[in-house]
């Protein structure tokens, strides 16, 4: 299994090497082809036509077609080599989620390793994976990394705006129904996670994240916070 993904993934970078090279004036969507036909089972590569609900609940793999607004390219090299969990409860955690009280525990024994690759490929994969581009759902530049107050900031993650009920900011700490962001500073650009913020049913109508109406200085806060996650000096 793992042997085999190896070679799919090789072979798929040669493939890209080869498009690159015969066509190098064509960027853009055909980079799309460049990605192994394997990670595009798990993952849509394209901003789905129509959208369903289904389609949210049987992927087996968070979308990567605004790969290219989100991830930071330094983490996307490492954790393609080395995947650690994001999801602690797999893509949808109630899947593996086990009712309890006061909370929920998870049975992650059912949730399957990522395939990992080499060094080489991982750079080449997430060179491809970067231009893959949301149109304008994500605004460059827009979050300003001035004057956060960072003891009001996580405030308004845990307590005020309750993004902790969801989301972990430390191991261990936090729900587990969205994705970790404890190392969020590396893994993932501050534009896009103002951008999610403000509104995440623009990048999927379906996802359960619930819409809060948050001002800008909010929004701000949130992210500067979010974005100070991870990094050495926090
Ligand atoms: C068997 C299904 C499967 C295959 C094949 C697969 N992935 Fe994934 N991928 C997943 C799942 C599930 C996650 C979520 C892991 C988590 O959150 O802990 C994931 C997460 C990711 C992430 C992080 C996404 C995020 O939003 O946090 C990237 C990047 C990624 N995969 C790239 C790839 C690439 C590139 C390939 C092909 C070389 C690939 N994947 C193949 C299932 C798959
Ligand atoms: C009811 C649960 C829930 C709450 C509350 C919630 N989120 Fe989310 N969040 C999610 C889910 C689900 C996703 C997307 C899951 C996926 O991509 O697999 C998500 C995604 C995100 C992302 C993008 C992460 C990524 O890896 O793509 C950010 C950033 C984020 N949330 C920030 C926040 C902030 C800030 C708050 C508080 C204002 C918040 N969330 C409140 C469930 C929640």
């Amino acid at each position: 299994m793992r042997i085999a993904f190896i070679v799919t993934a090789g072979a798929g970078v040669a493939a890209l090497a080869f498009a690159s090279s015969a066509a190098p004036t064509n960027a853009g969507p055909a980079a799309i082809t460049e990605i192994p036909a394997s990670c595009a089972s798990c993952h849509a590569l394209k901003r789905p036509e129509n959208p369903t609900v289904d389609r949210l609940w049987s992927r087996k793999g968070p979308d990567l077609w605004y790969a290219g607004d989100k991830f930071n390219r330094e983490w996307l090299i490492g954790w393609l080599q080395n995947p650690t969990t994001i999801r602690p409860g797999g893509v949808m955690w109630f899947q593996h989620a086990k009712p309890g009280d006061p909370r929920d525990t998870l049975d992650t024994t059912a949730i399957e390793k990522h395939p990992s690759v080499d060094a080489a490929t991982a750079a080449q994969l997430a060179d491809a994976l970067l231009q893959l581009k949301g149109d304008g759902l994500v605004t460059e530049g827009e979050y300003k990394a001035d004057g956060l107050n960072m003891t009001m900031a996580k405030m308004s993650f845990g307590k005020l705006r309750g993004c902790s009920s969801c989301h972990q900011d430390k191991p261990g700490e936090g729900g587990v129904s969205g994705p970790e962001l404890y190392d969020a500073g590396k893994r993932l650009r501050p534009d896009y996670v103002l951008a999610y913020t403000r509104d995440p049913q623009r990048f999927d109508r379906f996802v359960w994240m619930p819409r809060m109406s948050l001002s800008d200085a909010d929004l701000q806060r949130l992210t500067g916070y979010i974005a100070s996650l991870g990094k050495e000096e926090n």
